[in-house]
C-alpha cells in the first residue's frame, strides 16, 4: 500500500547565481512500512524534497498525495534541532503537551521513549550539551518516535556520527521501525548507509530523480551511467579508507 505519492513534483529557487531547479520533474512512490533511500550529491534536493513531502515547503507545481498525517522528521545535526536551553524531559515532552496529552501519560510515554532508545532515567534533567553526538541523536529519535509517526524523514541521520556510533543508531532505527511498521523516507549521500537501511531506493542529480528500484538490484544493475559513477566512487572510498568501515 503506497503511503506517500510524489506525482511531478517541482520546486525553483532563485538564488545570487541564477535559478536552480532543487526538484525538478520528481514522481515517486514510498510504499507503506518500507525504507526508501534517497541518494544523491550534496546539492541534488534531496532535503528539499524531503521538505516538499513533509509540507514545510510549497512545490512551485504537482502534488503529494498523503496515505497518513502522523509525519515526523530527524535530522542530521541534533546540534541545532534539540534546543540547548531545554532538558530532555522538556525536549521529549513537548509534542505531547501540544497534542493535549496528560501528565501521567506523557510521563509514562517519556520513560518508553527513553527506554526505546537505550537512555538512562537520569537522562531527563540534563541539557543537550551534557550528551554525545550519538546520545544526542538517540534523543531525537526518541522524540520522533513519541508521538507514534507513521512516516519518517530522515534527513542525514547519522552522516555527523563517527562510523561505529553510526551502526548503533541505524541498528537502533531498524529496530523502531521492526516493531512500530514506520515508513521511512531516508535521505543520505552514503552509498553504505542506504545498503544497510533500505530496502529501495531513488537516485537524484540535479533536483531529477534518475532512477528508482530495489537496492540489491540498482546496486548490481546500476542502469544510469552516474549511478555507476557513485557506486565505483564509493567502492573506491572503502579501499581507500578501511576496508572495516563498511557497514
Ligand atoms: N531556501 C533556499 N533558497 C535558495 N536556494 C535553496 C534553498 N534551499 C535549497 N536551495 C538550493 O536548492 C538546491 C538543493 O538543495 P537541498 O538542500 O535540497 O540539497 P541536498 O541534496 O539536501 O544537499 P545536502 O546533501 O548538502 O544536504 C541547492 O542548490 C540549494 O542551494
Ligand atoms: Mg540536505
Amino acid at each position: 500500500m503506497v503511503i506517500v505519492k510524489c506525482d511531478r513534483l517541482k520546486k525553483r529557487f532563485f538564488g545570487r547565481a541564477g535559478i536552480v531547479k532543487a526538484v525538478d520533474d520528481v514522481s515517486l512512490e514510498i510504499e507503506r512500512a518500507e525504507a526508501f533511500g534517497l541518494v544523491g550529491e550534496s546539492g541534488c534536493g534531496k532535503t528539499t524534497l524531503g521538505k516538499i513531502i513533509l509540507g514545510v515547503l510549497k512545490p512551485d507545481s504537482g502534488n503529494v498525495i498523503l496515505g497518513t498525517k502522523k509525519m515526523q522528521v530527524i535530522f542530521q545535526s541534533s546540534y541545532n534541532s534539540l534546543d540547548p536551553k531545554m532538558n530532555i524531559s522538556d525536549i521529549l515532552s513537548e509534542g505531547l503537551i501540544i497534542k493535549g496529552t496528560g501528565q501521567g501519560e506523557i510521563k509514562r510515554k517519556v520513560e518508553a521513549a527513553l527506554d526505546l532508545v537505550k537512555l538512562p532515567k537520569e537522562a531527563l534533567k540534563k541539557y543537550p550539551h551534557q550528551f554525545s553526538g550519538g546520545e544526542r541523536q538517540r534523543i531525537a529519535v526518541g522524540r520522533a518516535v513519541l508521538t507514534d509517526p507513521e512516516f519518517i524523514v530522515c534527513d542525514e541521520p547519522v552522516s555527523s556520527l563517527d562510523v561505529t556510533i553510526q551502526l548503533q543508531i541505524l541498528n537502533l532505527l531498524k529496530e523502531i521501525q521492526k516493531r512500530f511498521g514506520i515508513t521511512y523516507l531516508f535521505i543520505s549521500h552514503d552509498l553504505r548507509v542506504i545498503k544497510f537501511m533500505c530496502n529501495r531506493l531513488a537516485v537524484m542529480r540535479y533536483g531529477k530523480v534518475l532512477e528508482t528500484g530495489p537496492v540489491d538490484y540498482i546496486y548490481s544493475n546500476p542502469s544510469h551511467p552516474y549511478t555507476r559513477s557513485l557506486l565505483s566512487s564509493h567502492f573506491y572510498d572503502i579501499i581507500k579508507n578501511d576496508a572495516s568501515l563498511k557497514l
